[in-house]
C-alpha cells in the first residue's frame, strides 16, 4: 500500500534573494525527502509559497524604494527560478497573497474565535510620536532581557532564540527613527494558546518522544515548561491579511498567525480543477496520511506550539473539517559561510541565483547533503565545495560511471554484456548494491540526510575497489567471459546508485538513466535495483560531472570579500 505523505516547507519571506543557508535548512532535505518517497511509489503533496507579508517586507521595501507588492512580485518570480533550476519539485508553490489564503485565514481564525480560542482585548502597544504610527514588533530594536544580546528585535532574538514582546527590549528604540517609543492603547485579537497547553503537551510528547530531533523535542518542550502565554495575533499596519470580522479596517492578521496557514491553502489551492480524484483532504484529513514540516530552527516554536494550536483547536464542526497534525518536524539547524554567520545586512552570503549562474546545481545540492546542518550546525566553504566536487563527485562516482561505460563501450560495442557464472566478490557487489537501497531508504526515513548520501557513496567507492581489484581492462584481453562479468556486475552497482542518489542529485541521476539506455521515464524504476538488461545499447559515456580548475577558491572567495566591501 502507497503511503500517503504530506510535505509542507517554511515559506520564505519575499525580502531578498535565497541563500545556501536557507537551501541548507529547509528547502533541500524537503526536496530530498519528496524525491525519495515519490520513487518509492508514495503518495506526496510538497507545498510552500513565498511569505508576502509582514515587516520583514515592509522594511525591504522601504530600503529598494518600492511598493510591498513589487518587492514580493520580484523575489518570488526569483524564486520560482531557483527552484526549477535547483531541482527543488514543489507540487504548488505559492503565496500568501491570494485570494484563496485570505479565505481559509478567515475560516481558521472565525473556527478558532467560535471555540474561545480568539479574544479581543485593549492593550498599550509601542507607538512612535515621531512617525505617528504604532511600532510593529521588527520596528523596535533593543537589548534582549533574557541573554542580554544588544541587537534583539521586538519579536524574537536572534541569539538565544526567545520570542519577545517589544517592550521587554531594555533600552528599546524606534528601528525608523531611534526615538524612545510610548506606549499606547489598541485594541488586538489573541489567540489563547494557555488553554491549549495540555493538549499541546500530550500530543508533543506522544509524537515527539524519542522521534523528533533532539533540538526541536527539547525547545518545544522548554517552551511548554516555561508555560504558555495568549499571543497578539493582529497587528496595527496596512499591509497583510485583513481580519474576517468588519470594524477592523486599520488591522492585520499577524503574519505569524496566516503564514503557516498557508500549508492549508496551498494544498487547498493544488486540489482546486483538479480532475484526477486527489484532493487536499486526502493529505489533510485522512489520518493515515503524514505530514512533515521542513524548516530552520529558528522557526521551531512557531511550527511545533503555534501553528499546532491552531489545528489542535480548530473545531471540526467548521468548514475545513478535521486536520491532521504533524507527525515529525524535522528542523535543520544553521548553516555558517567560511566559519562566519551568514548576514543579509553585511551581504555575506552566497546567493543561490549567483551560485546557479557559475555552477550546475547537483554539486551543491551533494555538498549541502554531505554536510548538512542537522544535528548542530554545519559550514559552507568553497574550499570543501571544490574538494568534494573534484574528490567526491568526480573522482570516486563520476570515474566509476565513466570507466565502466567507457570500457563496455570499448569491448562490447556498448551493449550491456550478459553475465557469466558470478564469483564470490560479484555476489558480494550485487548483494552490497541492494542492501545499500535498504540503508539509504532506512536514513531518509528518519529522517537523516547526511547518513543517507554517505551510505550511498560508500557504495561508490566500494565498486571502484572491485572494479580496481577485478581489472577489467586486463582481463579484456584474455577472458572475454570474465570481462562481461565484471562489467555487468559493475553495471548493477551503478544501476543502485543511480537510484540511491537520485533524492540527492537527481539531474545526475536522470543523466545516468539515460547513459545506461533507458529511455523510460526513470521514476517508473521506483526504489529497486533495476540493471540495464543484457542487449542494453548504452549512450556514448560522457563524465557525469564537471572538474573544477584550480582557481576556483580564490576566484570566489575574492567575488564574496568584493561584495562584502559593497
Ligand atoms: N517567513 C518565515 C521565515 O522566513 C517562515 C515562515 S514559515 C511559515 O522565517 F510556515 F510560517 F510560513
Ligand atoms: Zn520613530
Amino acid at each position: 500500500m502507497p503511503e500517503r505523505i504530506f510535505i509542507g516547507v517554511a515559506w520564505p519571506y519575499a525580502n531578498g534573494p535565497l541563500h545556501l543557508g536557507q537551501i541548507a535548512g529547509a528547502y533541500l532535505p524537503a526536496d530530498i525527502f519528496a524525491r525519495y518517497h515519490r520513487l518509492r511509489g508514495n503518495d506526496v503533496l510538497m507545498v510552500s509559497g513565498t511569505d508576502q507579508h509582514g515587516t520583514p517586507i515592509t522594511i525591504r521595501a522601504e530600503l529598494e524604494g518600492l511598493t510591498p507588492q513589487q518587492v514580493v512580485d520580484k523575489y518570488h518570480a526569483q524564486y520560482l527560478d531557483v527552484w526549477e533550476k535547483l531541482g527543488i519539485s514543489f507540487d504548488r508553490y505559492t503565496t500568501t497573497g491570494t485570494d484563496n489564503h485570505r479565505q481559509v485565514v478567515g475560516d481558521l481564525f472565525l473556527g478558532l474565535m467560535r471555540e474561545g480560542l480568539i479574544y479581543p482585548e485593549n492593550g498599550e502597544y509601542a507607538y512612535c510620536a515621531n512617525d505617528n504610527r504604532f511600532l510593529p514588533d521588527r520596528y523596535v530594536d533593543g537589548t534582549c532581557p533574557h541573554c542580554g544580546f544588544e541587537r534583539a528585535r521586538g519579536d524574537q532574538c536572534d541569539r538565544c532564540g526567545r520570542t519577545l514582546d517589544p517592550h521587554e527590549l531594555i533600552d528599546w528604540r524606534c528601528h525608523i527613527c531611534g526615538a524612545t517609543p510610548q506606549m499606547r492603547e489598541s485594541e488586538h485579537f489573541f489567540f489563547k494558546l494557555s488553554a491549549l497547553q495540555e493538549r499541546l503537551r500530550q500530543w508533543v510528547e506522544s509524537v515527539g518522544q524519542g522521534i523528533w530531533r533532539p533540538n526541536v523535542y527539547g525547545f518545544t518542550m522548554n517552551w511548554l515548561t516555561e508555560g504558555l502565554r495568549d499571543r497578539a495575533i493582529t497587528r496595527d499596519v496596512e499591509w497583510g491579511v485583513p481580519l474576517p470580522i468588519e470594524g477592523y479596517d486599520d488591522k492585520r492578521i499577524y503574519v505569524w498567525f496566516e503564514a503557516c496557514t498557508g500549508y492549508l491553502s496551498a494544498a487547498i489551492e493544488w486540489s482546486e480543477g483538479r480532475t484526477d480524484g486527489r484532493t487536499w483532504r486526502d493529505y489533510w484529513s485522512d489520518p493515515d496520511t503524514r505530514g512533515y514540516y521542513f524548516i530552520g530552527k529558528d522557526n521551531i516554536p512557531f511550527h511545533t506550539i503555534v501553528w499546532t494550536g491552531m489545528l489542535v483547536g480548530y473545531s471540526d464542526d467548521g468548514n475545513l473539517g478535521q486536520l491532521n497534525l504533524p507527525v515529525n518536524v524535522p528542523a535543520n539547524e544553521f548553516l555558517s559561510l567560511e566559519g562566519q554567520k551568514f548576514s543579509t545586512s553585511q551581504n555575506w552570503a552566497v546567493w543561490v541565483p549567483d551560485y546557479l549562474e557559475r555552477y550546475d546545481p547537483d554539486p551543491l545540492r551533494y555538498y549541502l547533503s554531505a554536510n548538512m546542518p542537522e544535528f548542530g550546525d554545519a559550514d559552507f566553504s568553497w574550499r570543501e565545495f571544490y574538494r568534494r566536487n573534484n574528490d567526491e563527485l568526480v573522482a570516486t562516482f563520476g570515474n566509476l560511471v565513466h570507466r565502466v561505460l567507457t570500457l563496455t563501450n570499448r569491448n562490447f560495442e556498448g551493449l550491456v554484456p550478459a553475465a557469466g557464472p558470478l564469483d564470490g566478490d560479484d555476489r558480494a557487489l550485487i548483494e552490497r548494491a541492494s542492501q545499500t537501497l535498504e540503508d539509504v531508504a532506512a536514513s531518509l526515513e528518519e529522517p537523516r540526510f547526511r547518513e543517507g548520501i554517505g551510505k550511498a557513496m560508500a557504495l561508490a567507492a566500494d565498486a571502484n575497489r572491485y572494479i580496481d581489484l577485478k581489472a577489467p581492462w586486463r582481463t579484456a584481453r584474455e577472458d572475454r567471459e570474465r570481462t562481461a562479468t565484471t562489467l555487468s556486475t559493475a553495471l548493477t552497482a551503478i544501476a543502485a546508485l543511480k537510484t540511491a542518489l537520485y533524492p540527492f542529485m537527481p539531474h545526475a541521476s536522470e543523466r545516468l538513466h539515460a547513459l545506461l539506455g533507458f529511455d523510460s521515464d526513470i521514476m517508473a524504476d521506483g526504489w529497486t535495483v533495476n540493471p540495464p538488461p543484457a542487449g542494453q545499447a548504452l549512450q556514448t559515456p560522457t563524465p557525469l560531472f564537471t572538474k573544477l580548475d584550480e582557481g576556483t577558491v580564490e576566484r570566489e572567495m575574492a567575488i564574496l570579500e568584493a561584495q562584502t566591501a559593497r
